[in-house]
């Protein structure tokens, strides 16, 4: 199963307000980025061993119009996201990437390339690839 990280909680950061006024959210709020370039959301995910990982990002964007952000992890770009509308703020929904990973902690950072900002965000999940134990023969 993934593990999940909540974008209102440390050691997550918002470059924003960590807001509650739009229903169905996760933990204790959602990320509202500010709507500007560059107002990034970044967690902090642990992975126990290097490889592939899939990240799942639970977001809502009430707009028409996609909320796209350039993702990096540890420092290198690793892709980017589009976070298209979804219809309503308080219509959630799942954005999925896959990025390189390193044993231990990590940093995944979500920052807007245009005047937007980010969707709201309410959590990351991460399911780490890597080796699975093969059942007793
Ligand atoms: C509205 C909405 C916020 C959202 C913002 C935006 O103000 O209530 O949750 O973050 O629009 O456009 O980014
Ligand atoms: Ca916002």
């Amino acid at each position: 199963a993934p593990t999940r990280y909540e974008a209102e909680r440390a050691p997550a950061t918002c470059d924003g307000t960590v807001d509650t006024d739009h229903a169905g959210y996760s933990g204790t709020g959602f990320c509202n980025g500010r709507n500007a370039v560059g107002a990034a959301l970044q967690f902090t995910v642990d992975a126990p061993q290097a490889g592939t990982a899939t990240l799942t990002v639970r977001y809502a964007n009430g707009t028409t119009t996609p909320r796209p952000a350039g993702v990096t992890v540890n420092g290198a770009s690793a892709g980017s996201a589009s976070f298209a509308g979804t219809g309503t703020w308080m219509t959630w929904a799942m954005a999925t990437l896959t990025v390189p990973l390193n044993a231990g902690s990590n940093t995944v950072r979500f920052s807007p390339t245009t005047a937007g900002g980010l969707a709201n965000i309410d959590a990351l999940d991460v399911e780490a690839g890597g080796t699975t134990t093969p059942p007793p023969v």
